[in-house]
């Protein structure tokens, strides 16, 4: 089992890099540091992580606020922090914006994990006692049809400007780990749902919307599928995968819960209704279909055998469970979601309808 002192967490200040942070600093069995290296783009937000600033800041948790586009930031942090292991989150994750502005997508998720490595290579040489895990996402195996489901064996078929620079990186880590020694893991999970994530995804838009008395946007017929886990399970496989997770090895990481879109929507809109206290009938009077995401992957599953095989993970959160209190927390963080849904929020989201 490996065990860690300092960890360079990138992308911590955004929705799953956060919530990381917070799960391994509640932890009994890391005692170390965490450093947070964050560029600060639209979906980070220091605030998510201001109670830990507060507590630990300085002590056991350091934010460096660089962009991983910039070699010299991140060979200069590594030098500050000698870290003996790297979690990678940072990167820009929404597919919507990989269709209208493809180019932020290959620099920061292609040449920033290549920056990342480049650092990790010269700082670390040959040490075994290392470690450079990296987030990937189920989106790189491309799209299923009705049967099936992806495993670590599967070919990748990458169909988005996000999915293929994310299947980019990989191939960059499984490479360094094969030429130049790197020990390096790889995760490639399912869709996360759960408190702080930006609202342009499809939960938490779908709760403030609801709040805000605003259209349901769901693309095309709304019988795509996803596989939804909660970020608190991903996590908690992260970190097994971390210390017990064999190098050079992918894992793959699922909710076992596929949902077709409008299903999903349909259960958020009970939801919402109980615990706001909304007519939903009044809500569901909101749903609209809208031109349909160009390209869209249909169905996405995950096989996590080898997870639970291999590292004994399993799912501890239950979706009924996962989705209420993640609508409890929407409804109890106003003032966040006012705030992260001003400025370039709303350029944003015109641009994204004025598409259909
Ligand atoms: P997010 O968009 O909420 O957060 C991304 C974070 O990375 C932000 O804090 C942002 O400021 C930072 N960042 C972006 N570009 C940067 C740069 N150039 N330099 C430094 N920091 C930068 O994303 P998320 O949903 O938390 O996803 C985190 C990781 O998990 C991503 O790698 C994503 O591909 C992967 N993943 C996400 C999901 C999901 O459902 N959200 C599922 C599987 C895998
Ligand atoms: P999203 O949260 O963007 O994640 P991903 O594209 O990575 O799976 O979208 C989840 C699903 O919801 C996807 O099939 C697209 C759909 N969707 C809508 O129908 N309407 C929306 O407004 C959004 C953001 C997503």
């Amino acid at each position: 089992m490996r065990s860690f002192k300092t960890i360079l967490v990138t992308g911590g200040s955004g929705f799953i890099g956060s919530n990381f942070i917070r799960y391994l600093l509640g932890r009994e069995d890391f005692q170390g540091r965490v450093v947070n290296l964050d560029a600060l783009t639209y979906a980070g937000n220091p605030e998510n992580l201001a109670d830990i600033e507060a507590s630990l800041g300085g002590s056991r948790y350091f934010f460096e606020k660089a962009d991983i586009r910039d070699l010299a930031a991140v060979q200069a942090a590594f030098e500050r922090h000698k870290p003996d292991a790297i979690v990678h989150f940072a990167a820009e994750s929404h597919v919507d914006r990989s269709i209208l502005g493809p180019a932020d997508f290959v620099t920061t998720n292609l040449m920033g994990t290549f920056n990342l490595l480049e650092a990790a290579r010269a700082a670390w040489k040959d040490r075994s006692d290392v470690l450079f895990h990296h987030v990937s996402t189920d989106e790189v195996f491309g799209s299923l049809g009705e049967g099936g489901s992806f495993s670590e064996e599967t070919p990748y078929d990458p169909r988005s400007p996000y999915s293929a620079s994310k299947a980019g990186s990989d191939q960059l880590v499984r490479a360094y780990g094969h030429t130049y020694g790197l020990p390096a893991t790889i995760s490639n999970c399912s869709n996360n749902y759960g408190p702080y994530q930006f609202p342009e995804k499809l939960v938490p838009l779908m709760i403030l919307n609801m709040l805000e008395g605003k259209s349901l946007p769901v693309y095309g017929d709304g019988k795509q599928v996803r596989d939804w886990i909660h970020v608190e399970d991903h996590n908690a496989a992260v970190w097994l995968v971390m210390r017990e997770g064999r190098a050079g090895r992918t894992y793959c990481i699922g909710g076992e819960n596929e949902w077709e879109n409008v299903r999903l929507l349909g259960r958020l809109i009970e939801l919402v209704a109980e615990e706001a206290g909304l007519d939903p009938e009044k809500l569901r009077s909101l749903v609209t279909h809208v031109k349909d995401r160009p390209g869209h992957d249909r169905r996405y599953a995950i096989d996590c055998s080898r997870l639970k095989s291999e590292l004994g993970w399993e799912r501890a959160m239950s979706f009924d469970e996962g989705l209420r209190s993640t609508v409890r927390w929407y409804l109890g963080h106003r003032d966040w979601c006012e705030r992260v849904r001003s400025g370039e929020y709303r350029s944003w989201m015109d641009k994204n309808y004025a598409r259909r």
